[in-house]
């Protein structure tokens, strides 16, 4: 896809991999970015940078009629990204554990749903739309430290394989993207080696340049889907092996 003059939204664009992604879209010529987050406050600073570039949305994805209203608010958008996300932290034998599986479903699974359900009739109609979804590559292979999160990105990925092919006939291009650890809000306090904001969205947007459908977008995320590719089990038992005693 060439993202030059292209009308873009993106989730949870208030920090992390969001606000990195609306910095890396506009200095690739898009012509505007919708920056989306629950608050419009959040985003005053991009806004303000980018004055008529980056327009602030107030949405929330798990919000039916917030959901409906951006719809209605952004008719010229040619590129949806749902980025925005939960990560509860919780193992699902945990005491909080039905608790986070069930937040995390309504956001990443269900309100990810939402914004591609609300969206796919205009950007079929824009001729060349298309989706990115945000999901993790923890997603292809359960963390049991954060494994009702993993759940919940299962479920996403699922999701943007079933509507890549539900969308593909009406011209509707669906992009995953699996990151491995980032450096955000997040992962705030989880001692390991981490990708920044920077080079995942610069990823994306390479990916997205380059056509492809699949974005592993940091080096954590391409050895943990060759590994995938080659042994899933052997990849399934080490992540196992991650469970604190
Ligand atoms: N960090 C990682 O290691 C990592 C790895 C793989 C994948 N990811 C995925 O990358 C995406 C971005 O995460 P991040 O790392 O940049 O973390 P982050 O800084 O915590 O960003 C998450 C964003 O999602 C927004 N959000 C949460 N619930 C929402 C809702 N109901 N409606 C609208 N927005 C909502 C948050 O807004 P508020 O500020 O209002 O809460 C925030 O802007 C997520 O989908 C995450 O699962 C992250």
């Amino acid at each position: 896809m060439n993202l030059k003059d292209k009308i873009v939204l993106v989730t949870g664009a208030n920090g992390g991999i969001g606000e990195a992604l609306v910095k890396a879209l506009i200095d690739k010529s898009v012509a505007k970015v919708y920056a989306a987050t629950r608050s419009t406050a959040a985003v005053a600073n991009l806004v303000q940078q980018h004055e008529g570039r980056v327009v602030a949305l107030r949405l929330d994805i798990t919000d039916a009629s917030s959901v409906a209203a951006a719809a209605e608010q952004c008719r010229d958008l040619d590129l949806l990204i749902n980025n925005a996300g939960v990560n509860g932290c919780e193992s699902l034998m945990a005491p909080a554990g039905m608790e986070s599986a069930r937040e995390e479903m309504e956001v990443n699974f269900f309100g990810t749903l939402a914004m591609c359900r609300a969206f796919a009739p205009l950007l079929a109609s824009r001729g060349d739309g298309a989706i990115v979804n945000v999901c993790s590559i923890i997603g292809l292979v359960n963390l049991p430290i954060n494994g009702t999160y993993c759940a919940s990105k299962a479920a996403v990925h699922s999701l943007l394989q079933g509507i890549r092919a539900e969308l593909a006939p009406r011209g509707v291009r669906v992009v995953g993207v699996y990151p491995g650890p980032v450096d955000t809000r997040m992962t705030v306090g989880q001692e390991m080696s981490k990708a920044t904001p920077e080079q995942v969205a610069a990823a994306i947007v390479a990916g997205l340049g380059n056509g492809d459908e699949d974005i592993f977008p940091d080096p954590m995320s391409l050895g943990v889907h060759a590994g995938l590719q080659k042994d899933p089990k052997r990849v399934e038992k080490e992540f196992a092996a991650m469970i604190p005693a």
